[in-house]
């Protein structure tokens, strides 16, 4: 989970039971590519009109909600109760990919509470996670925030015995060691020094330190941009974007804990191509949603906050009229 330079690194949301429990399942706005459900993540296992995508989804793209050390606040799930909880969705998204999709799940650092010590429970939810599905880590990718406020305050800011923290785990899994995906997809631009490199033709191959070894004309061919890294740098600071106008002008609360967009967009172009299907099932904003939209993939967003789905029209120009939920 990410938040943007505009807003304080706090807290992320919880699984707040006494808000979102008992949320009746329901369409609440539908686009061209896409329909947004207001419900629980868990009641995907009884709503049968969601099992025509059985077997259908090329991506789960999702950052759940992450347990907080701060019972007293949110009175959320924690330790053990959160990993088993998170794991339990795994065997109904396998269900729900393709055999060769993949799910692409973001979670945010923790910290013990009252104590300069990082908790290990994101890690180790993210490893049950994975064992209770039987899937494959693809690879493991970090998002990097350069611009995010130092925390936690004490151990950060106060006695400066820890330095901030400005990243998220993201992973990518999935059933098949080899999920559809391609990094032509999601090149970067060169480097100035790759293309002054391609113009003159000119570099000294031969072993690398790495024991790489660069051939003669191995830095010839134009592949018409650089094959990204598995470090995402966070993009998303601009603080007047569609999102954020639609928020003010209706006076709605901005959601939290957004997935950078950028992120987002990369793991919808990388893993999938126009026309298949992306599901958040965790979608508060609808980050995921917006993304598939923009890039003609289908999608389906689930999200129990009726506050969240109210800001997250302001992604969909054609929905941001409608407040309140429609017939499907
Ligand atoms: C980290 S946020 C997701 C943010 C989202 N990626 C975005 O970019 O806006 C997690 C979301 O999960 C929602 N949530 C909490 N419990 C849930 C449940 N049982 N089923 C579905 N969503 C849930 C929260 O309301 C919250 O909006």
């Amino acid at each position: 989970m990410l938040v943007s330079q505009t807003e304080e690194v706090t807290t992320p949301p919880s699984i707040d039971e006494t808000s979102i429990s008992a949320v009746p399942f329901k369409l609440a706005y539908r686009t061209k590519w896409g329909k947004m459900y207001r419900g629980m993540a868990e009641d995907l296992w009884n709503k049968k009109r969601l099992w025509r995508y059985k077997g259908k989804v090329r991506l789960i793209l999702t950052s759940p909600p992450f347990p907080l050390n701060r019972k007293k606040r949110y009175g959320n799930l924690q330790g053990e109760d959160y990993k088993n909880w998170l794991a339990s969705f795994a065997p109904l998204f396998k269900e729900l990919l393709e055999p060769r999709g993949s799910i692409v799940m973001e979670v945010g650092n923790a910290w013990e509470p009252g104590e300069p010590v990082m908790s290990p429970l994101a890690l180790e939810s993210l490893l049950e996670f994975l064992k209770k599905g039987d899937f494959k880590l693809c690879e493991q990718f970090v998002c990097y925030n350069k611009a995010t406020l130092p925390g936690p305050t004490q151990w950060v800011n106060v006695e400066r015995i820890r330095v901030k923290n400005a990243y998220t785990h993201v992973w990518w899994m999935s059933p098949s060691s080899h999920p559809w995906a391609s990094n032509k997809r999601v090149l970067t631009p060169y480097s100035k020094a790759m293309l002054e490199l391609l113009k003159k033709r000119k570099y000294n191959p031969g072993e690398r330190h790495s024991e790489h070894v660069i051939g003669q004309e191995s830095f010839f061919k134009d592949n018409k941009g650089a094959i990204p890294s598995n470090v995402i740098e966070f993009t998303n600071t601009r603080s007047h974007d569609m999102y954020l106008d639609y928020c003010r002008q209706h006076h709605l609360k901005v959601h939290p804990a957004r997935m950078a967009m950028n992120v987002a967009t990369f793991f919808v172009k990388f893993l999938t191509t126009p026309g298949k299907i992306v599901f958040d099932p965790f979608a508060g904003s609808n980050v995921t949603g917006a993304a598939a939209e923009q890039l003609g993939r289908h999608w389906i967003s689930t999200e129990p906050r009726e506050d969240y789905i109210a800001t997250s029209r302001g992604r969909f120009p054609s929905r941001q009229r409608h407040i309140g939920s429609q017939r499907e």
